[in-house]
């Protein structure tokens, strides 16, 4: 997989599953549960978000503070690694999973290489360059390169992921559509892969689906989990869907696909 590779789907195939934050739905979310759950449901593509510690190791985990998803408070900047460790990151789950850990990225790429998989990786927040070049050093250290897909709603994050590892296929995340997305996709310090819109922002100009498929940019829509969005989404041409539940999409592309063959 590269930046070359088309993420187009052809018509009459399934939609591609990205298992956002993992299977969200069935584990805690951006944990080694998260992640296997997804994996056995049947997700190619697992999500997961990326920040990066006070003492500048890039770890999983979604939220600016570590208060919603684990035992510990305050901002994930304002905690070194080795405190971040110690947080239990499933009790507030459910006590099954008690003991899950916020993971580094590097052994979050260890988990994909031994177990499979391959990774959206959102950079989520705000980086400095200095931090997006460590993010980049992990993917690189761990031969990695041609399993993972970077995303992000800062596009300053993606031309420094571009200038870094130009192999690297890139996604645009957006709450709201741009005036122009194609403009945008093609851009030379740019080069989407995929344009990545909130399923809200789609429904306001679907048009926008053939004009970036006419410019080889695929669209993955997010955060999707009610089956007749996904029939609408199927139908418009979208090529994958960014979902909590993933086991039930995976369901849902071979019913719709057995009729359908
Ligand atoms: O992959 C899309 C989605 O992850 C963006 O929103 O807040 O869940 O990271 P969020
Ligand atoms: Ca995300």
């Amino acid at each position: 997989m590269s930046r070359t590779e088309s993420f187009l789907r052809a018509p009459g195939t399934q939609l591609r599953i990205w298992a956002h934050r993992g299977n969200s739905s069935a584990a805690p979310e951006n944990t080694a549960a998260s992640d296997e759950a997804a994996r056995r449901a049947g997700a190619e593509w697992i999500e997961n978000d990326v920040r990066t510690t006070k003492d500048g190791v890039p770890v999983v985990m979604h939220d600016e503070t570590v208060d919603r998803t684990t035992d510990g408070t305050g901002p994930i900047q304002s905690l070194t690694a080795a405190e971040v460790a110690e947080l239990d990151a499933g009790s507030w789950f459910a006590p099954a999973f008690a003991g899950q850990r916020v993971r580094t990225l590097g052994a979050q790429l260890d988990g994909l290489k031994t177990r499979g998989g391959n990774l959206l990786l959102e950079i989520k927040g705000e980086h400095a360059r200095s931090s997006v070049v460590r993010i980049v050093q992990e993917i690189q250290v761990h031969r990695m390169n041609g399993r993972v897909f970077v995303q992000s709603f800062e596009p300053q994050h993606l031309r420094w992921v571009r200038e870094l590892a130009p192999e690297l296929p890139l996604g645009l995340l957006r709450f709201a559509l741009d005036p122009d997305p194609v403009a945008i996709a093609i851009a030379k310090d740019l080069e989407l892969t995929s344009y990545n819109p909130s399923d809200a922002a789609l429904q306001t100009r679907p048009g926008i689906i053939p004009e970036l498929h006419a410019a080889g940019v695929a669209v993955n829509v997010w955060t999707v989990d009610d089956p007749n969005r996904w029939d609408a989404l199927e139908r418009a041409g979208v090529d994958g869907v960014i979902t909590n539940c993933p086991a039930e999409l995976a369901g849902w592309n071979a019913g719709r696909f057995a009729l359908a063959g």
